[in-house]
């Protein structure tokens, strides 16, 4: 199993350090700095023992490694400062993106991409655009790093094990993300009724500026950490055909009655990439806040 990532800054490197932790992948690590993705390559290369893993990464800055990959990770493009939003990135990530979708075409048209640029809907429309490749085999990651921030919260919260929540939020990686109180489980039930509402919203609000809280504090990128965890998740999924339903941004044509734009929704995930787009029962408000985050 070849997995490439383009761009091996914060998340990039993070991810290639999480991914040689499994044993099944040969990881090739890409930056158009020179030398940077091979330097973090020999660091992570160095871990194998640690992790007692025959995983295999190089690192490059000739992005014709990525040939034959069989899922490719693209976080390459700038990161937002503090008081930016995620959509103006767009200009300048989206002509890195485009240069990118051509080698994609060239060297890998048979991968799943996995997009995590911001901004991350625009941005995974854009490679779907850009690539042709069939939309099932394009996913942008962002809202399973809001699910797993959101179930932190609660946990913290309510004081229960992470394991006993089931977070719920579609709509788009941004301020138009929706964390949905009825279908998210606390113990297999609604959180609904668990807390009260002004709790529920002040931990949505929470889930929601999470990123732009932590680009406050640091200063200087956004967030890695989890954000790498996610990614790596993904590709256990994808790359072990688990079939597991995960929150990504996928391109719609009909589903939820919209089309042709790419909005976060629970999706089941296998070796083909997206499987399955799934359709939540939404009430009228719900519907009415979905729609809201897809315009
Ligand atoms: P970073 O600045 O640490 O790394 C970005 C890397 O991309 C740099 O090393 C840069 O040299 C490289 N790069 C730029 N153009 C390239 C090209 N054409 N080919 C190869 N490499 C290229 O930024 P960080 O923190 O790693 O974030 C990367 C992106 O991921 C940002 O747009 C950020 O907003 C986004 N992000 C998205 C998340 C999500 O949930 N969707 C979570 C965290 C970050
Ligand atoms: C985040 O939510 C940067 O989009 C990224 O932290």
């Amino acid at each position: 199993m070849k997995v490439s990532i383009i761009g091996a800054g914060n998340v990039g490197g993070l991810t290639a350090l999480q991914l040689c932790s499994l044993s099944f992948v040969e990881v090739v690590l890409i930056d158009i700095v020179p030398n940077l993705a091979y330097a973090k390559a020999l660091d992570i290369s160095d871990a194998r023992f640690i992790f007692k893993r025959n995983s295999r990464i190089q690192g490059a800055d000739d992005i014709n490694r990525i040939a034959g990959s069989n899922i490719l990770v693209i976080t390459a493009g700038l990161p937002r400062k503090p008081g930016m939003t995620r959509e103006e990135l767009g200009q300048k990530n989206g002509r890195i993106i485009k240069g990118i979708c051509q080698e994609i075409k060239r060297l890998c048209p048979e991968a799943v991409v996995i997009v995590v640029t911001n901004p991350l809907d625009a941005m995974t429309y854009l490679v779907l655009k850009e690539t042709g490749l069939p939309p099932s085999r394009i996913l942008g990651m962002g809202l399973s790093l809001d699910a797993t921030r959101l179930a932190n919260l609660i946990a913290e919260e309510l004081n229960v094990k992470v394991e006993e929540i089931e977070p719920c939020i579609i709509g788009s990686h941004g301020k138009g993300m929706l964390p949905l109180s009825r279908h998210t489980k606390v113990k297999g039930l609604p959180l609904e009724g668990q807390l009260d509402k002004e709790k529920i919203n002040q931990l949505f609000e929470r889930t929601v500026n999470r990123g732009a809280e932590i680009v406050s504090q640091l200063g200087s990128g956004s967030a890695y950490f989890a954000p790498s965890a996610a990614i790596a998740e993904l590709v256990k999924v994808i790359a072990g055909d688990e079939k597991r339903i995960l929150p990504v941004s996928v391109y719609l044509n009909g589903e939820y009655e919209l089309r042709d734009l790419c909005i976060g929704l629970p999706c089941r995930l296998g070796k083909k990439g997206i499987e399955e787009v799934i359709e939540l029962e939404l009430n009228e408000e719900e519907k009415a806040a979905f729609l809201k985050s897809a315009e």
